[in-house]
């Protein structure tokens, strides 16, 4: 019996979450597995000897991957996204805070289109975004995403202008609004809110809350939503990625997950 080969998986930029990636699909004994990778010009090649560097998205379009992720932020993705989906490659996103750039979405849909590819959003940090497509198809009333994080976690954002992270003692909600307007406040947290938001009502109309609570040990995010469906309620606590603290294991497990499925011929 021959061997399927493994479907050839490139990732732009290799930080810790394209790291993780490459380890875990490499451990596999089948499926996808990493062979290139897009670098920025300017960086230094630190990645395993087998994988392919290229420099620019027409170089790495060319070698015909059979899936792109992106895994290097909301500039990379819209320097080098539209150019892979233009010239027929499937790409796999992470930086959803990008979306909120409604120009950008009109770029990628519009390349898409013309390369009869696809754009892939990634959940990362968070979940519950299957049952938000599903439910807006009869209508939802209403989505609350609310981002809970200890108090000196919101360090570097305008959050430090509102309250003083070693004396705050109670849980305190900073900020309501829009994803939008929270996804533009607060650039940090705008994969999740954005994420959220594409999913279900849309970034004008889902209500942000971001709350620091000096009880909380994790980043927590939590979901509700209701509507012709129902109601739901959904919350995860993430650990980080002990090789990025910024970046929650999660988000980087839902990007192994989002490969896989995007491989697999039955996905149970
Ligand atoms: N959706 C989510 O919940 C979620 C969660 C965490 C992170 N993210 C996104 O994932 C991205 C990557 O996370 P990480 O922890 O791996 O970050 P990281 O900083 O460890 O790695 C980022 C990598 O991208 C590279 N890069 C930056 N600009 C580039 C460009 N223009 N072209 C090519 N490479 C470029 C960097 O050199 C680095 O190798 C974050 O920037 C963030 O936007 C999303």
């Amino acid at each position: 019996m021959t061997t399927a080969p493994r479907p050839s998986v490139a990732v732009i930029g290799f930080g810790a979450m394209a790291r993780s990636l490459q380890g875990n699909l490499a451990a596999r004994p089948q499926g996808p597995q990493i062979t290139s990778c897009l670098l920025a010009p300017d960086s230094a090649r630190s990645v395993p000897s087998e994988i392919a560097v290229h420099r620019t998205a027409g170089d790495l379009a060319a070698s015909r991957p059979d899936l792109v992720v992106e895994c290097a932020g909301h500039h990379a993705l819209a320097e080098h996204v539209p150019q892979l989906l233009a010239a027929g490659v499937d790409v796999a996103i992470v930086s959803i805070g990008a979306l909120c750039d409604d120009a950008l979405r009109e770029r990628l849909t519009r390349a898409a289109e013309a390369g009869g590819s696809r754009v892939i959003p990634v959940a990362g940090a968070v979940g519950g975004l299957d049952l938000l497509r599903a439910a807006r198809l009869a209508g939802l009333d209403a989505v609350t995403y609310r981002g809970i994080k200890p108090p000196r976690a919101w360090a570097g954002s305008p959050a430090e202008e509102v309250f003083d992270a070693e004396t705050l003692e109670a849980p305190l909600t900073f900020f309501e609004g829009t994803a939008r307007e929270a996804a533009k406040a607060f650039p940090k947290n705008a994969n999740v809110a954005a994420a959220i938001a594409l999913a279900g009502t849309g970034l004008d109309a889902t209500r942000v809350e971001l709350v620091a609570d000096p009880a909380a040990r994790a980043n927590c995010h939590q979901i509700e939503a209701s509507g012709d469906f129902g109601t739901m309620s959904f919350a995860v606590e993430n650990r980080p990625l002990p090789s990025n603290p910024k970046t929650s294991h999660l988000a980087a497990l839902s990007i192994e997950a989002a490969v896989l499925e995007a491989f697999a011929r039955a996905d149970f």
